[in-house]
């Protein structure tokens, strides 16, 4: 068979090329003896191709800027890598070409945002972080990983693990939120699960790190935009998820669209080259985003193509997405001596090592494995996994009149608003080949849970966005007849994700106006949300005593949203990123600085505005049980810490309210006086722990030094003797507090 022969070509070469390199082959992995004896045998035009990467022509995910014959440009042996190809049979189309035309019968690798899944969609990312419940999102990206492979995908463009501090940023959907303790956290926990220990197993994939950095920090949540911090922000802020992932041996990062303090991301070596490559000394590949090699040009730092592929070259990123840049330029860059080939060589070990680590050069077809594809796609273990991981995701923002769990005496349940009957926007951005077809959407979920118990009574009462108010009537008549109105508002699907920043992030469209109608009516609410963004919900949460945030949740949208409604599970997520009052507050997130005029009520002169407050309307850590859980005081095991010890930090909490129900209890810190200011709140730790009712529990935490340090603008990391403050609850606004003495040995 054409395979074996292909394979033993491989072997001979690679054995020979051991033998070749005398003492230091025992120096060497096995795989790098491999990686060596195929990077010998290249033209430096195969090298070239394999730092290109090209899209699927039917399939695009950002602006195509050039025609090109995809099938002749792999066989020119011109393409190493291809993205939105999917399907065990596309893609095994597509590896022929490069296993039977090319010179070399290098395999292609193919790549997917697999973002939240791939058919089986799960929560927006963002909405899992609210869970945080790491086993279930490591679990849910292994789902999305086992469901993709067998559709012969070998990686996937995700976790994006930018941190942001601004909800209207549209890619906010597809991160952690605003803290990078628990943004690290989540990255490993996605890392693990879409790589698992074996890249080459055929149920896991290689994940990619992005978008290498800066991104969520836009200026005015701008989509693309200018990014200017400080280098001590960027790296005690947005650089730690990075350094996570890089840790946990995320196989590839990606760079970003936008400039960073001058330098577009993509060419920039300090970024890539002397953090990434040097003083984390990742050995794995860097992928440009969509077209930014090219796009360094459109920042104004290089000319053209040419000079475009020589800056992203020389900063380390190994691989051209969509940007046609290296293919067309690097070869003549080289010849002319202006590129270094030592950097290609650089750049095409780091993709060959990842394609032997895939286990491609062993068998290009493991993964088109339609078999496999027909048995795993959907499947009902997929689905139960997608909805232990949505009902997690949802957030109780407020149940001030106890209306929920809904008991069985609402025998008429009015179900009202323009996400109530909406399977497609449960979706969410980034969905792969998620269809609404296969969503349990609100209505569905419901009359599901109710059977014969209750009956729901529909009306649409408006779109997501139009001024239409024509359906209003019929939605005030459906209230005023039945016992409670579940009313269903948010954002569509493309309110959010890549290209969709708003500034004005309250409801869209009159779907305010219908709930200030509904309210009129005086039949109860419970006001569900799904959106991909915090809104500004200032007017809800004043009028509105029961509302939940149910995000984007996936598939199982509707089943996960009746589970809350009615109890079979009671609700556990805490925001993983704040909700402004107001987008004049934008960023507001809970671990603000002090400054040297803290605020003070009634006081001019402090740092405060005369029309808001300075807090959140929901913090970071916010989020209601139906249950009440009592934090006992803290006991700390001493009241010094001593350089290299560990301080044992115990609380005991209580669930005191009438259900069993899961808390996660979250430790947060204050560095009194450091070398450089320090937040007023920074989370250390969380458990989620689960209480039956009148349960007591003690939550154990152990600080040492390393959660006491922090970084200085050159990357050092240091601590400093003297007070600290250690806070325990369930959200950062609700805490218990100790103190003790952090000194040297
Ligand atoms: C996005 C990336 C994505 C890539 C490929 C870009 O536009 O910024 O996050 O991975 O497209 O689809």
């Amino acid at each position: 068979m054409k395979t074996n022969r292909w394979i033993s070509t491989f072997c001979i070469g690679s054995i020979c090329m051991t033998c070749g390199i005398g003492n230091l082959a025992g120096a060497v992995t096995p795989v790098e003896a491999r990686v060596d004896s195929v990077l010998r045998l290249m033209t430096l035009t195969e090298k070239i191709g394999q730092m290109n990467q090209i899209s699927n022509t039917e399939e695009l995910t950002g602006q195509q800027i050039e025609y090109f014959d995809t099938k002749e440009l792999i066989k020119g042996g011109h393409v190493g890598s291809m993205l939105n190809v999917s399907g065990a049979e596309q893609t095994r189309r597509y590896q022929e070409i490069a296993v039977n035309d090319t010179r070399l019968r290098i395999p292609l690798i193919f790549g997917m945002d697999i973002v939240h899944g791939f058919k089986t969609i799960s929560p927006i990312p963002l909405a899992e972080s609210c869970s945080w419940n790491l086993d279930l999102i490591e679990q849910s990206a292994r789902v999305a990983a086992s469901e993709a492979t067998a559709a012969g995908l070998h990686w996937t463009f995700a976790p994006m693990v930018d941190i942001t501090r601004d909800p209207r940023w549209g890619r906010v959907i597809e991160g952690a939120g605003e803290d990078p303790y628990l943004g690290s956290a989540i990255a490993v926990a996605r890392v693990k699960g879409f790589q698992g220990d074996d890249l080459a197993a055929h149920n896991t994939m290689a994940a990619c790190a992005k978008h290498f950095a800066g991104y969520g920090a836009g200026e005015g949540g701008r989509e693309y935009n200018t990014v200017d911090i400080s280098e001590q922000r960027l790296r005690e802020l947005y650089l730690p998820p990075f350094a996570a992932a890089a840790e946990a041996g995320v196989a590839t990062f990606m760079t970003s669209f936008n400039e960073l303090m001058g330098v577009p991301a993509t060419g920039s070596s300090f970024l890539v080259r002397d953090i990434l490559k040097g003083e984390w000394n990742y050995d794995g590949m860097v992928v440009s985003d969509w077209s930014s090699v090219a796009e360094i040009a459109v920042h104004g730092v290089a000319e053209g193509k040419s000079g475009a592929a020589r800056l992203a070259v020389t900063a380390g990123c190994d691989m051209d997405m969509e940007g046609h840049c290296y293919v067309s330029e690097l070869e003549d860059l080289v010849r002319r001596g202006i590129v270094d080939e030592s950097l290609i060589d650089d750049a095409v070990r780091r993709i060959l090592r990842l394609k032997f680590e895939l286990g491609l050069f062993d068998d290009p077809y493991r993964y088109c494995d339609a078999g496999r594809e027909a048995r795993e796609t959907l499947s009902a273990e997929k689905r139960d996994a997608v909805r232990a991981m949505a009902r997690e995701s949802i957030v109780l923002l407020e149940n001030r009149d106890g209306i929920l769990p809904l008991s069985n005496r609402y025998k008429n349940i009015a179900l009202i608003g323009p996400l109530a009957d909406n399977p497609d926007d449960m979706l969410g951005s980034w969905c792969a080949l998620g269809n609404g077809k296969n969503v349990v959407d609100i209505r569905q979920g419901i009359e599901q849970a109710v059977g014969e118990s209750a009956t729901i009574h529909y009306a649409k009462g408006c779109d997501i966005e139009s001024d239409d108010r024509s359906g209003f009537p019929e939605a005030i008549r459906v209230a005023k007849s039945c016992d409670v109105a579940v009313v269903c508002l948010g954002e569509d699907r493309f309110m959010s994700g890549e290209g969709a920043s708003r500034a004005k992030i309250t409801l869209p469209g009159v779907q305010r106006e219908l709930l200030q109608e509904i309210k009129e009516t005086g039949t109860p609410i419970v006001l569900l949300l799904n959106n991909g963004r915090p809104l500004v919900l200032d007017w809800e949460k004043e009028h509105i005593g029961t509302i939940v945030e149910c995000w984007q949740l996936g598939v199982e949208a509707g089943n996960a949203i009746a589970d809350v409604l009615f109890g079979a599970y009671n609700p556990s997520g805490k925001l993983a990123m704040s909700f402004p009052y107001t987008e004049g507050q934008i960023p507001v997130y809970y671990n603000y600085k002090n400054t040297g005029r803290p605020y003070e009520p009634e006081m001019r002169y402090v740092s405060h505005y005369q029309d808001c407050p300075n807090e959140p309307l929901y913090s970071f850590g916010y989020g209601l049980s139906y249950t009440r859980f009592e934090y006992g005081a803290i006991e700390l095991d001493s009241d010094t810490l001593v350089e290299g010890n560990t301080l044992r930090v115990t609380v005991p909490v209580t669930n005191t309210g009438n259900y069993d129900g899961d808390e996660v209890v979250q430790l947060y810190i204050r560095d009194v006086c450091a070398r450089v200011t320090r937040p007023v709140k920074e989370l250390k730790g969380f458990e989620k722990i689960t209480l039956k009712k009148g349960e007591t529990r003690s939550v154990v935490f152990e600080l040492s030094l390393p959660d006491l340090e922090y970084v200085l603008a050159d990357g050092r990391r240091v601590w400093d003797p003297g007070m600290f403050e250690v806070f325990v609850g369930g959200n950062p606004d609700e805490v218990k507090k100790a103190e003790f003495m952090l000194v040297a040995k």
